[in-house]
């Protein structure tokens, strides 16, 4: 008899069925997940693939070891950061020419807010009081530099930052409710009065439908090692419309973003495009392990990872409410990012008993647990036992234990 289509588990075995029946689940085993471990983590560091460790090796042992200096020929190092990029365009919408590997978050957005300040009708800039910390310190330290105002808004004023005609740097899913961000109404307000919104693509990229030329954005980075899975401290990417190429430039120039590196000129002339944004020498070690990451992709579309998430989601937010726990994220899907965020009582040492049970999930401080629904390895499964255990946990106390409330470095 044929099985009917189902959209929400009411069993574990319902659970498992949906796993089966999963567009994705060709993809859990290119990952080295431990054996009993879930793990609801890929929101912050995506776990490893056979692809990345394939390629970081295949660099090592290969490239590097017979290749050595060569390889920035041979094995096309010197072009990496913009070939990678160019994969990584269909991940947020846009042409390969407008996206590059580079640097980190923290400071793509600070080259980006100086280079955008020039364009912008009104030098003042806005950021959210609960946008990610490094991100309010690099708008700070752009303000200070060019003596400019930098305004704290709250949910509430963002139209503020709308309609101001200044810079406005935005993630597009809050890390912390994973509340997602209307983008192209944004956009479409911002246009009217000149503002320029630089994105933080950080948790989005990999997880939600992301269209940035469709909906007219002209900047933006974010991360590589969160759903893209390309490993701790990997590089991230930074995004310039080509509507700006030619029209912006790095604050920070470097030898690697001079249109002729090897030429060794005494003073700058910055390469054609997004290339010029490149300052010093690509981490081509972590750019192996990206590439390679970004090979667990081929083939899926970035809807499917969405529709994904969002079902996992829905279980969370589901399971959550049955046991009378306060959910932060959006309960609609449609505005929820990949990772949903629970309020706990004692969530820190909640969270180590999780852990301690195999459930790998994070603790944001004062009382949030954060679980990733990271859709190319996370089962239906995975997600139905540990909201079980966890409602084991809080019932039966289990989290009450000296060994659950030492505090790590890094929750
Ligand atoms: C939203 C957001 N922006 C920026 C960062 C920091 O990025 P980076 O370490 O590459 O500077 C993170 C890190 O988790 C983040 O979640």
């Amino acid at each position: 008899m044929q099985k009917q289509h189902m959209d929400f588990p009411n069993t574990r075995d319902d659970a498992i069925q949906l796993d089966d029946e999963d567009l994705l689940r060709s993809a859990r085993p290119r990952f080295l997940i431990p054996e009993n471990v879930v793990y609801l983590v890929g929101h912050s560091l995506g776990p490893a693939s056979l692809n990345a460790i394939q390629a970081t090796e295949n660099c090592l042992r290969e490239e590097w070891t017979n290749g050595l200096v060569g390889s920035w020929n041979t094995a096309s190092w010197f072009d990496m950061a913009k070939t990678v990029g160019d994969v990584l365009a269909r991940f947020i919408g846009v042409n390969p020419s407008e996206v590059m590997v580079t640097d980190t978050v923290s400071i793509n957005l600070f080259k980006l807010a100086m280079a955008a300040l020039p364009m912008a009708k009104k030098k003042v800039l806005y950021i959210d009081t609960d946008e990610f910390p490094t991100d309010q310190y690099m708008a700070d330290s752009v303000a200070i530099l060019k003596d400019i105002p930098c305004h704290r808004i709250n949910a509430l004023e963002q139209s503020k930052a709308l309609s101001s005609g200044g810079i406005y740097i935005k993630s597009a899913v809050c890390f912390r409710t994973s509340r997602r961000v209307d983008m192209a109404r944004y956009e479409e307000k911002a246009r009217k009065s000149g503002a320029i919104i630089i994105w933080d693509l950080s948790h989005a990229t990999g997880v939600i439908e992301l269209e940035l030329a469709a909906i007219g954005a002209q900047l933006a980075s974010g991360c590589t090692y969160k759903y893209l899975n390309a490993g701790p401290g990997a590089p991230a990417f930074v995004y310039i419309s080509e509507q700006l190429h030619g029209k912006i430039t790095t604050p920070l120039p470097g030898w690697m973003g001079h249109a002729r590196p090897f030429a060794f000129e005494g003073s700058y002339s910055a390469a054609q495009g997004v290339s010029g944004f490149a300052s010093g020498t690509p981490p081509i070690l972590s750019l192996s392990a990206l590439k390679g990451a970004l090979e667990c992709f081929k083939g899926i579309k970035i809807k499917e990872l969405e529709a994904k998430a969002g079902r996992l989601g829905d279980m969370c937010v589901h399971f959550a409410h049955k046991q009378g726990l306060s959910v932060t994220s959006p309960v609609n899907r449609k505005l929820r990012g990949g990772h949903v965020s629970i309020e706990i009582e004692n969530a820190y040492p909640v969270s180590r008993t999780l852990h301690a049970r195999g459930f790998h999930t994070d603790f944001r401080t004062p009382s949030t647990i954060r679980f990733g629904c990271s859709p190319l390895f996370i089962r239906y499964v995975d997600i139905w036992d540990c909201m079980h255990t966890l409602g084991e946990i809080i019932l039966k106390k289990q989290w009450d234990k000296p060994e659950y409330f030492k505090l790590s470095r890094v929750t």
